[in-house]
């Protein structure tokens, strides 16, 4: 039977980690680390995400200002309040919650937002540098995966990982790190011809689809470490993962519960993301 990781437990420590270091800079610096998050329209998922966001920067000792723009803001307007953030010298890190309203041009506004304050590692200046291996911000939930196969001890080198999912937001980056941890990588998706044979492979088997029970118990290898990334709302309203967590709890030595798991690293890597960028901009000020 696997032992379940405690993601909730170990972002609560990723958390009190990031509010001592919010704190040396403060004293260091004369203000708090400043985060800006931007959200346009009323999707209910984003408004619980950002709020989980504030909640979390205020328990850290992180500035946050949450900018709420509606539904019908114009991509000019948008793309003027990034650059206003981008000057502003509170403010360390900014965060457009995703998705935009149709007609926005996500790229455009991920593209506007100054490297150095980009705390979702989304520009392509800082996807490039993740890909060479020379970056000082990873993204947020790739990152989180890593940390917590890292603080469970988890060996990656030389093990198989088996990545199931390609999203630019988490498949693509996570699958750049595990690469750098020196896992032989295999990335699968939604044209992958034997998904349970390529599974089957995995030291370390990661899904982040977004399908319910996509992962199921004879996909597992027997020991293998299972990572859940999935969020998927069933239709009596419950959250459940990719992956058939009771059948995959028989094999695995190690699995992440949805919810429980990987989601609360999320938002505590997004901590650590901006008081590193913080630190960063202001011993760069200091050279
Ligand atoms: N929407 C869902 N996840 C994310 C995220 O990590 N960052 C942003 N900006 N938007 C999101």
């Amino acid at each position: 039977m696997a032992k379940i990781i405690n993601g909730k437990e170990m972002a609560a420590q990723i958390r009190a980690e990031a509010a001592l270091e919010a704190a040396q800079f403060a004293r260091r610096y004369g203000r708090a680390p400043g985060l800006a998050v931007i959200i346009v329209g009323s999707d209910p998922a984003s408004q619980i995400y950002v709020r989980n966001k504030h909640k979390a920067c205020a328990a850290c000792g992180i500035s946050s200002q949450v900018i709420e723009l509606p539904g019908d803001t114009g991509e000019k307007e948008l793309l003027a309040r990034v650059a206003a953030l981008n000057e502003d010298a509170q403010t360390d890190g900014i965060l457009v919650q995703l998705p935009l309203p149709e007609g926005i041009d996500k790229r455009k506004v991920i593209s506007a937002v100054a490297p150095a304050k980009d705390v979702d590692v989304f520009h392509s200046l800082n996807v490039g540098m993740l890909t060479s291996g020379d970056y000082t911000l990873a993204p947020c939930t790739p990152s989180g995966v890593l940390e917590m196969l890292r603080r469970t001890g988890i060996v990656m080198e030389g093990r198989k990982c088996v990545m199931v999912g390609r999203s630019n937001l988490v498949g693509k980056p996570l699958a750049l790190l595990m690469l750098e941890q020196n896992c032989t990588l295999t990335v699968c998706h939604s044209k992958t011809v034997d998904l349970k044979k390529e599974c089957r492979q995995a030291d370390i088997l990661i899904s982040a689809v977004g399908k319910p029970r996509l992962i199921t118990g004879d996909m597992v290898k027997k020991g293998a470490v299972v990572i859940d990334i999935g969020i998927n709302r069933l239709e009596d309203g419950s959250l459940c993962g990719d992956v058939d967590f009771e059948a995959a709890k028989k094999k695995a030595s190690y699995i992440t519960p949805v919810p429980g798991g990987v989601g609360p690293m999320t938002v505590a890597m997004l901590m650590k993301n901006t008081v590193r960028a913080a630190f960063a901009a202001m011993e760069k000020k200091e050279k």
